[in-house]
């Protein structure tokens, strides 16, 4: 079965749940133009994570979802609030959300956790979760260690739920190649921080269609919590610190508060800004329903092409 007949929706993709960018006002956007939307719980409240709720279902009348970061300080309250809310879809990110499934379950939550490992992969297919989301390393954002192109067929061949791919798709072909890798849709987020529906600060967005794929790195590699971004001062001065051993509390000073300042004030400079290696394909700001019909007509022509050789 493929992502649309699973999720109820008109494309096969799915906006990546980014904290402090994915409001239920994006959400909403997403799903109105035929994707599924989901509200970010990184760096969000219990009481936020109402609110934003409340936002998305008066803004659409189409399924969404929400990520939920399971390090985040108010997990047990925020997994019994999708529950309430009986939210369409849930997806999981950093960790195990064993313990929630059967709640979730009972109240018909679709339940998809994203992984970066095989063996997580098998652990939540065991607990009966619906689907899996495969990233792999390419991905803005935290990441696991493997590519996009050994995990997603590496978890596909070895499952028999449905996988969803992401990390590095944002164009046609790449949507192709993770049809061919196994996966039945596509999970995107660096390809829609430029749209204009996103809630990112306008300078964030040029500077996602100025970069080029070799000014992403990934910071935190030393102290295990590596983060792919884009290169800035800030960014080049933690990757030194790194190198040279500093502690993660002398560390934490540069990123204390980073994304914020990248997402809502626009500081280059000293802000983290998120995005994966597929940066370079974001070339224009537009509408996530002109970008979702491109990306939607590029994989159909893809795939004709492909066929008829
Ligand atoms: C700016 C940004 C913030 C992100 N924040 C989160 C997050 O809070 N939780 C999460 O599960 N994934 C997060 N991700 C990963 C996305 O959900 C998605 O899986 C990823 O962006 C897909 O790969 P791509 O960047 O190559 O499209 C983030 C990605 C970006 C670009």
């Amino acid at each position: 079965m493929r992502l649309e007949e699973i999720l109820n929706i008109k494309y096969p993709f799915i906006q990546g749940g980014m904290a402090h960018i994915a409001t239920g006002e994006f959400a909403a956007a997403i799903s109105n133009a035929g994707g599924l939307g989901l509200i970010g719980t990184g760096g969000l409240s219990a009481s936020d994570l109402k609110k934003q709720i409340e936002i998305c279902k008066s803004k659409t009348d189409k399924p969404f979802g929400v990520n939920i970061l399971l390090i985040n300080p108010e997990v047990e309250e925020i997994a019994e609030i999708v529950s309430d809310y009986k939210i369409p879809v849930v997806t999981t990110g950093a960790g195990n959300p064993g313990k929630y499934i059967e709640k979730w379950k009972e109240s018909n939550i679709k339940v998809f956790p994203v992984v970066s490992s095989k063996a997580l992969a098998v652990r939540m297919e065991r607990l009966g979760v619906d689907g899996i989301i495969a990233e792999g390393q390419e991905a803005g954002g935290h990441i696991g260690e493997l590519t996009s192109m050994v995990l997603i067929h590496q978890i596909a061949d070895e499952l028999s739920i449905p996988v969803i791919a992401a990390g590095g798709i944002a164009s046609g072909k790449q949507i192709l190649a993770a049809e061919v890798l196994g996966a039945v849709g596509v999970q995107m987020g660096t390809c829609l921080l430029a749209t204009n529906e996103c809630p990112v600060h306008e300078k964030y967005k040029d500077r996602i269609i100025a970069a080029k794929s070799s000014q992403v790195t990934v910071m935190g590699r030393i102290n295990g919590l590596p983060n792919r971004v884009l290169k800035n001062k800030m960014v080049n001065e933690y990757i030194e610190k790194e190198k040279q051993g500093a502690t993660m509390e002398e560390l934490e000073i540069l990123t204390l508060g980073s994304l914020r300042k990248a997402v809502h004030e626009g500081d280059m400079t000293n802000g983290t800004i998120m995005a994966g290696q597929v940066v370079e394909e974001v070339k224009e700001k537009t509408s996530v329903k002109a970008l979702f019909e491109k990306l939607y007509s590029d994989y159909l022509l893809e795939k004709k092409k492909l066929c008829a050789k």
